[in-house]
């Protein structure tokens, strides 16, 4: 199978995806840098890895199941996954509409693609996943019955194209659960006040939207859609198991950029060691989740 377009069991359907936009979407332009044929194999490896610890977090399965039940997808409906990376969302997706749904993952990673078909495969799960970006979906004018975009908005240098795919792919009365997070919303403790600013504001750098989280409802609001709920959940780093390799590789630049020394990060390295272990280290970022509908 073509590794650039689809990956999955299902093919069929009433074309929710792949429809006449496909070509649109496969010309369109990267806004992100995600999306990108030049992938490795360790590249994909790290980012899978990454992605199924994530969804291994508490905070990221509650807000999951708060935003499931905001949902109530049936039997029957075309669902779409916009960067779906490990598919294991459209999958949830592809449960709850059975066999005479359809639940496509859309995403612009190769490498992920290839993942989630091959664990839609092993779990005989109908999930199938095509290529294409947030910004230009591959998918017809109100074609589709719910929408799931989870952590994808915070990538892209132009999210208020990717909310206004949302609502044109939609139909009426359709759903969307758009989730991301809000890189400001990042706590790290202890650490000297001055090391722990420069650290969360290369987390803050390091995202195209990195304040994705508190937009969401606004971009959605904007495109026409009726907002139903809001939900939140911080992502808290448990301190038995942190071995904070984001705070190391964030330290590590500062101490290049000449940002801090290499005594305070050294001293940050130590007292978050201490602190760990006393149970009494504080790492967390919050995610936001907005449910709505299109009117009509
Ligand atoms: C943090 S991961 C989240 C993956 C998945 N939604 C989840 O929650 O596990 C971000 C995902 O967005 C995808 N992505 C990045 N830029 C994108 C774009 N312009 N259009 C669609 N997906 C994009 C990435 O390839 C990746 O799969």
């Amino acid at each position: 199978m073509d590794d650039q377009h689809e990956h999955g069991t299902h093919s069929g359907g009433r074309g929710a995806a792949p429809g006449p936009a496909a070509e649109d979407s496969r010309n369109a332009r990267p806004t992100s840098a995600f999306h990108t044929d030049n992938i490795t194999d360790s590249m994909t490896d790290r980012l899978v890895g990454a992605l199924d610890a994530q969804a291994a977090s508490a905070g990221v399965r509650r807000l999951r199941e708060w935003a499931h039940a905001g949902l109530a997808v049936r039997p029957g409906e075309r669902a779409l996954d916009i960067g779906s990376g490990t598919g294991s969302e459209t999958r949830a997706l592809a449960e709850a509409v059975g066999r005479s749904g359809e639940a496509t993952g859309v995403e612009p990673n190769p490498g992920l693609r290839t993942v989630a078909g091959q664990r839609a495969a092993a779990t005989d799960s109908t999930a199938r996943f095509v290529h294409g970006d947030a910004s230009a979906l591959p998918v017809d004018d109100a074609a589709v019955d719910v929408v799931w975009c989870e952590r994808v908005f915070q990538h892209l240098s132009e999210p208020d194209r990717a909310a206004a795919e949302i609502a044109r792919v939609l139909r009426p009365g359709g759903r969307v659960a758009l989730l991301d997070t809000d890189w400001a919303t990042t706590i790290l403790y202890p650490g000297e006040a001055e090391v722990v600013a420069v650290l969360t504001g290369g987390a803050l750098a390091a995202a195209a939207n990195p304040h994705a989280g508190r937009k969401l409802m606004g971009q959605l609001a904007a495109t026409g859609l009726e907002i139903d709920d809001l939900g939140s959940q911080a992502l808290i780093q448990d301190p038995r198991k942190v071995s904070w390799p984001l705070i190391r590789a964030l330290a590590e630049k500062a101490v290049q950029e000449e940002l801090i020394t290499g005594r305070q990060r050294d001293r940050l390295y130590a007292d978050l060691t201490a602190a760990a272990e006393r149970s009494a280290l504080h790492m967390s970022v919050t995610m936001f989740g907005v449910i709505a509908h299109r009117p009509g």
